[in-house]
């Protein structure tokens, strides 16, 4: 499926509005692009269009049960998509958006079961980054964007990681900034009601809008099991991503839970030619292992911002296991945590010893 793949600039909603009118129209007319956003670069198609949302499995080589996010630049677009928008929803929206949160509700029939998943949901994000929204805007449908990886390696959060991804398979490749958040949106189902038909929201997949954030707004929010567990054999996954070995680098990633000292010492007993290290700025400098520091302790967003490129970079550089000082699981760092314990398969080491 070679094509010729355009590499268009749009670091400027302004100044570079004529490429993204062309995009725009590439997308509107059945293409298919990868676009920034602030989360993650996306692999955008006309989300009402079942030929580009087939053109989107295909590229990325993604299986097509996995629903796909739809993604809107005015909050008018949001009802025709969905069965029923609730009041919790419009609360959510007025206060998380534009931004990286997704929200998951009954779709209307408008959406293609292509889009969904065969699901009788549809998930539904608008994206902050202003070249996203102008894209969304210029293509004049709702674009269906999976992260524009190729199935099964880090989501991209540089053009250039799209390129080395998808060049001649898909119609476009926006030029853009790196994504300031780096792990991908926040996944909120709203689709369950208890007895009294009082909705119970449901944390899919953790981001940078937190669960803290989430409880504060809306009371209780139950964090599905997938987000830090992994499922058993045959468990259903409520959020279809959650199924597959996600995330992944070619390297053999282990999480190592504990203070700096048994980290230390671990990784001197046990590292091996080949080995790297992803740690915290206060962990350096690591003798035993070529390391990269992914921030602070205590700085989860800087540690979302680097996960992906660092895993990529290490891939490059041929990295055999990579040892990741394991982040907090509180605020953003329980999405960096949930990232990295797919990427791990859920191998995490519990270091014992005192120190920090
Ligand atoms: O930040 C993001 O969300 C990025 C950017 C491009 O917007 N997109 C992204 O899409 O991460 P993707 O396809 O890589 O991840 C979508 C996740 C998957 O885990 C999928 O299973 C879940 O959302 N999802 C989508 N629609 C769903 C639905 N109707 N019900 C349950 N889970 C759904
Ligand atoms: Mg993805």
């Amino acid at each position: 499926m070679e094509k010729e793949t355009l590499l268009l600039p749009a670091f400027d909603p302004v100044e570079d509005g004529e490429t993204i009118a062309l995009a725009g129209r590439i997308l509107r007319e059945g293409g298919i692009a990868a676009i920034p956003t602030e989360t993650v670069y996306g692999l955008a198609g006309n989300a009402l269009d079942p030929e580009a949302t087939k053109k989107i499995y295909a590229a990325k080589g993604r299986p097509s049960d996995n629903p796909l996010i739809v993604h809107i630049a005015e909050l008018a677009e949001w009802s025709p998509l969905v069965a029923e928008l609730p009041e919790e929803a419009l609360v959510l929206a007025k206060r998380y958006w534009p931004g990286p949160l997704t929200i998951i509700l009954p779709k209307s029939p408008l959406v293609p079961d292509s889009t969904s998943g065969g699901l009788p949901t549809v998930a539904v994000r608008m994206p902050e980054n202003p070249v996203a929204l102008a894209v969304i805007r210029a293509a004049g449908v709702p674009l269906a964007a999976p992260s524009a990886n190729r199935s099964g390696s880090p989501s991209p959060t540089t053009w250039q990681h799209c390129a080395d991804d998808l060049m001649g398979r898909v119609e476009a490749i926006l030029q853009s900034a790196d994504c300031q958040v780096g792990v991908e949106s926040t996944v909120l189902s709203l689709c369950q009601r208890d007895m009294d038909g009082k909705i119970l929201p449901r944390l899919l997949r953790p981001g940078a809008v937190t669960l803290e954030q989430l409880r504060e707004t809306l009371g209780e929010v139950l964090v599905d099991r997938g987000v830090l567990e992994q499922l058993e054999a045959g468990e259903k996954a409520l959020s279809p991503g959650m199924k597959y070995k996600h995330y992944a680098p070619a390297a053999e990633v282990i999480l190592l839970e504990g203070g700096t000292l048994p980290y230390r010492a671990w990784l001197r007993e046990h590292a091996q030619p080949g080995d790297w290290a992803i740690c915290f700025e206060e962990d350096l400098p690591l003798e035993a292992v070529p390391a990269r520091s992914y921030g602070r302790k205590a700085d989860h967003a800087a540690q979302a911002q680097k996960l992906f490129l660092l895993l990529r970079e290490l891939d490059r550089l041929e990295a055999k296991r990579i040892f990741v000082h394991s982040p907090q699981r509180d605020g953003v760092g329980l999405a960096v945590y949930n990232r990295l314990a797919r990427a791990a398969a859920f191998r995490v080491v519990e270091l014992s010893g005192a120190g920090e």
